[in-house]
């Protein structure tokens, strides 16, 4: 494929059909996505396939509250642990019922059909968070661990598989910290699921440059051709 095609087709799949993942094929995209840039050069991941059903069953339920929790947001009509006008966190709002349960879990149930689940733990020693004292939420960090994690979808779509990068698992990535083995300086920042997809997207919905793009100030002209 082209990279521009890989690029503009490499949505999110959260449906998957039975087909399983070889061993060499997962090896290749990881072997492609380690390409990734990271802050310092640090490549502070650490990829957890998990297999063992037993895991499997904590990692899902761990997930799906987390899952569960953002649905409570987005059914207040709130963009789910998000800044307030200040760019702050002002903690869970009144308006959210955390402890809401949701009906349809048909969303979150496609992932665990998924033949490939991979945790993707951060070294968080290795990340130089150059925003940590900055008077607003921190965006930085995670700037060296999600490249990596798009290589990751990238380099599937080349294989002609497709998945998805989730963050349900990082909210309540304490409740899996032993059985992932996982040290205090380590943390969750992504569960990937990957297969073989139904369908691939052919075309995803994005902005367009000039809704994103501007000269010299956030609200100076669009760049245009
Ligand atoms: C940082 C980040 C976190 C995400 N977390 C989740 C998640 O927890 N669960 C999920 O199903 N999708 C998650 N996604 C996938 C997005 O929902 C998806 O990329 C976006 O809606 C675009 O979907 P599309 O490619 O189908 O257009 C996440 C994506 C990113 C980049």
């Amino acid at each position: 494929m082209q990279l521009d095609d890989v690029m503009r087709t490499t949505g999110a799949i959260r449906a998957f059909t039975d087909d399983p993942v070889p061993d060499d094929v997962l090896w290749r995209v990881f072997d492609l996505a380690r390409f990734a840039p990271s802050g310092g050069n640090r490549q502070g991941w650490h990829v957890v396939v998990v297999r063992d059903p037993a895991v499997r069953a904590a990692v899902r339920a761990a997930a799906e509250a987390g899952w569960e929790e953002y649905v409570a947001f987005t059914r207040a009509g709130r963009v789910p642990f998000g800044a307030g006008e200040d760019g702050r966190w002002h903690g869970v709002p009144d308006d959210v019922d955390l402890t809401a349960t949701p009906l349809d879990r048909s969303f979150v149930q496609g992932l665990w059909a998924a033949p490939v689940l991979a945790v993707v733990v951060a070294d968080l020693r290795q990340l130089a968070v150059l925003d940590v004292e900055a008077d607003r939420q921190s965006i930085v960090g995670g700037g060296s661990i999600y490249p990596f994690v798009q290589n990751v979808l990238l380099a599937a779509r080349a294989e002609g598989l497709g998945g998805v990068l989730t963050t349900f698992l990082a909210r309540h990535e304490d409740a899996v910290r032993d059985v992932l083995g996982l040290a205090p300086y380590q943390g969750v920042a992504a569960m990937v699921c990957l297969g073989v997809p139904d369908r691939f997207p052919t075309r995803l919905t994005r902005r367009p440059v000039e809704a994103f793009v501007t000269i010299d100030r956030v609200d100076g002209p669009a760049l245009s051709t």
